[in-house]
C-alpha cells in the first residue's frame, strides 16, 4: 500500500541519515520523495546537536527542501567538494548501479555527485533490481539539448534498439522542461544484458546529449526500506 511505501522511504532515510550525518560537513540534498524524509531527519540533527552543517541542492525542489528546514544553503562555488551527497534513485542493482531522473533532475543530480567523496542512496524496496532495466517500465531518462531531440531520438532507437520517447509535461502541453532549460527523453530498453558503462559513454559523446540517468560505479551504500520496517543496506 501507499502507507508502506511512504513508512519504508521514512525509514530508510533516517538509518542512512543517522549512519553518515557528520556535524562540519558539506552534503549534497538530492531530489524526489525519499529524500524528503532525509532531509527532514538532517534538520531534526542539526537542531538537536547544534550541528553546522552545509546544503548544496541537486535541483529546484532541493533548494525549495533546504529552506523550508531552514538549513544553511551553499554551492559549489563556495564548496566544490562536498563529504556526502545522499540521494534516492529510480532503480538500483546489484553493483550499485543506478538508474535515476525520474523527476528529471538527474544533470545537477548527477554533478553534486561527481563533487562528493560519498554517495549514499535512500529508497524502498521497489527500487531495488537485479539488473538494470528489469523494471523495463521506467525506461532510461536522458537530458538533451532541445534542438536536437528529435535526431537523438532517431540515432538511439537506430544504433541501440528500444523505443525513446519525449517525456511530456502534465499541466501544460508541451514537452517537460528541465531545471536547466532542457528536455528530458526516456529510452525503453528491452535488453537487459548491455554493458552499461559502455552504453553511457557512447551516449554522451553524442552531440547534444547533456547528461544521462545511467549512475555507473558512483554510489558507496544503498539503504533499502522494506516492508516488514527494516532496513537493507546494500554495499
Ligand atoms: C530525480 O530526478 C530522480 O533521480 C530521483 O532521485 C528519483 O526519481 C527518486 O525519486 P523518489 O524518491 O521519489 O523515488
Amino acid at each position: 500500500s501507499t502507507m508502506s511505501l511512504e513508512s519504508a522511504k521514512k525509514v530508510a532515510s533516517i538509518k542512512a541519515v543517522d549512519a553518515f550525518l557528520k556535524s562540519n560537513s558539506v552534503i549534497g540534498i538530492g531530489s524526489g520523495s525519499t529524500i524528503v524524509y532525509a532531509v527532514e531527519r538532517i534538520a531534526e540533527l542539526v537542531k538537536n546537536h547544534h550541528w553546522k552543517i552545509q546544503c548544496v541542492p541537486t535541483s529546484f525542489q532541493a533548494k525549495q527542501l533546504i529552506h523550508k528546514y531552514d538549513l544553511p544553503l551553499t554551492d559549489l562555488e563556495a564548496n566544490p567538494e562536498l563529504d556526502l551527497c545522499i540521494d534516492g534513485a529510480d532503480e538500483v542493482d546489484d553493483n550499485l548501479n543506478l538508474i535515476k531522473g525520474g523527476g528529471g533532475c538527474l544533470l545537477q543530480e548527477k554533478i553534486v555527485a561527481s563533487c562528493a567523496k560519498t554517495l549514499v542512496i535512500v529508497a524502498d524496496y521497489t527500487k531495488n533490481s537485479t539488473y538494470l532495466g528489469e523494471q523495463y517500465k521506467k525506461g532510461i531518462p536522458i537530458e538533451v539539448v532541445p534542438m536536437c531531440y528529435l535526431p537523438i531520438i532517431k540515432k538511439i532507437q537506430e544504433n541501440f534498439g528500444g523505443t525513446v520517447t519525449l517525456r511530456m509535461a502534465q499541466s501544460k502541453a508541451g514537452p517537460v522542461i528541465t531545471d536547466n532549460g532542457n528536455f528530458i527523453i526516456d529510452w525503453f530498453v528491452l535488453d537487459p544484458k548491455f554493458n552499461w558503462e559502455k552504453l553511457n559513454t557512447e551516449l554522451l559523446l553524442m552531440p547534444g546529449v547533456v547528461e544521462t540517468g545511467l549512475f555507473i560505479n558512483m554510489a558507496f551504500k544503498a539503504y533499502f526500506g522494506l516492508p516488514d520496517g527494516s532496513v537493507k543496506i546494500q554495499v
